[in-house]
């Protein structure tokens, strides 16, 4: 079966959001396989990020992944890598659909769009590589 990897952003957790994050996800019949608070450093982040690098959003994109723990779930399902990124919606939070974890319960729109809650690996080969980043 299929495998992401969902980060819970620094805001999302902050916000007190992982719990409704989670019970989205499981309700959509996603099962949590492995999960892990983190303090991320700059150097886990760079490799995460690393096709990001050199556009400008990367240094304040960073900086905000660093202001605060961030919670990592490794998630299983039936198509879970495409699924996730629509559970998700769109990047910036004012453009996302109602309906989306984005579009419901995002916030500060414009200021940061950094903010957006949630991430999820965008294809099989990201999922792959994120998971072992972030869970050995
Ligand atoms: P992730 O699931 O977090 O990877 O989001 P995504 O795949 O929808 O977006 P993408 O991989 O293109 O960008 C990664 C993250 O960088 C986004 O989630 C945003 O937090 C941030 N980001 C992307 N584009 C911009 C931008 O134009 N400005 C700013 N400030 N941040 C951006
Ligand atoms: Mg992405």
């Amino acid at each position: 079966v299929e495998e992401t990897l969902v980060l819970v952003k620094p805001d999302g957790v902050a916000r007190n959001l992982t719990g409704e994050i989670l019970r989205r996800i499981e309700a959509k019949g996603y099962s949590l396989v492995d999960v892990k608070l983190v303090q991320a450093d700059r150097t886990l982040l760079t490799q995460h990020y690393a096709e990001h690098e050199g556009k400008p959003f990367f240094g304040p994109l960073v900086e905000f992944m660093e202001s605060g723990p961030i919670v990592a779930f490794r998630v299983a399902g039936n198509r879970v890598i495409e699924g996730f990124r629509s559970l998700a919606g769109t990047t910036d939070p004012s453009k996302a659909a109602p309906g989306t974890i984005r579009g419901d319960l995002g916030r500060d729109w414009g200021v940061a769009v950094q903010q957006n809650l949630v991430h999820g690996s965008d294809s099989p080969e990201s999922a792959a590589r994120e998971l072992a980043l972030w869970f050995d």
